[in-house]
């Protein structure tokens, strides 16, 4: 299982004063040299935390592979084309939210979406949307044509303890997409609390987490809050 470390609020800090620490490609480097799989950034169209040149400096200075979240907007696909990393996760946006809330409505389809598609696809880039684990979702990705999708685990992050369910639908979700052929990705919420049982899902096979290692970050060093993250996940798979 792959894990992709989301550096999103490494510059959150950096642009709480607006100036140039800590810096997010630092910290994609030090998060690969401690098992990171992949360097997650998602550029929002607010800017409130990763720059267009965190984006430049990462997607071409990542020794392992750069996740660009974005929304399905022409700038940022611009962007994305001209930049060309590894993988791009297109994921919902609205300014008001304080992070990204659902995954895509695939039902009442952004008209935009299909061209997002087709340009990402012929400039080489891999990609994945970003949707809920619910059945009717994940056959729309899989009508949209994508290779991947990323399922949104905000419903498990926030009821693990409490109730089963949502990890059964992560589980029903996860079968259902890969014998339709889709590689399925995870994230949102995930926690070194709660990610084990969500590792221990075999169809998973990429984890996207930011807040919870950037977080552990301050209190051990990013180099030790990645390995224990890489840890549990690995024990979660048994
Ligand atoms: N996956 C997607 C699509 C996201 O938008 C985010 C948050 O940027 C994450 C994963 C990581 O979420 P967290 O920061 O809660 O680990």
């Amino acid at each position: 299982m792959r894990l992709y470390v989301n550096v999103d609020h490494v510059a959150t800090v950096r642009e709480a004063r607006r100036t140039d620490e800590p810096d997010p490609a630092a910290a994609a480097a030090v998060a690969e040299a401690h098992g990171a799989d992949g360097i997650t950034i998602h550029l929002r169209e607010d800017r409130r935390h990763i720059q267009d040149v965190d984006v430049e400096t990462i997607a071409a200075g990542v020794r392992t592979r750069c996740n660009l979240e974005v929304a399905a907007r022409e700038e940022m696909i611009e962007i994305a084309c001209r930049l060309r990393p590894y993988q791009v996760t297109i994921v919902p946006e609205r300014r008001e939210e304080i992070t990204t809330e659902g995954g895509l409505n695939l039902i009442q389809r952004d008209p935009y979406l299909r061209t997002a598609l087709r340009r990402l696809d012929e400039s080489g880039i891999h990609v994945a949307l970003f949707i809920g684990p619910d059945l009717e979702s994940i056959d729309a990705a899989k009508d949209l044509g994508v290779p991947a999708i990323e399922l949104h685990t905000g419903r498990y992050a926030h009821t693990w303890d409490q109730s089963p369910a949502a990890l059964k639908e992560l589980c029903v979700g996860s079968d259902h997409a890969a014998g339709l052929g889709l590689a399925v990705h995870a994230g949102h919420g995930l926690t070194y609390r709660n990610v084990g049982p969500v590792a221990a899902i075999p169809e998973i096979e990429e984890l996207n987490i930011g807040h919870s290692i950037v977080s552990r970050a301050i209190f051990d060093g990013l180099g030790p809050a990645v390995r224990e993250m890489r840890r549990l996940i690995d024990e979660g798979r048994g």
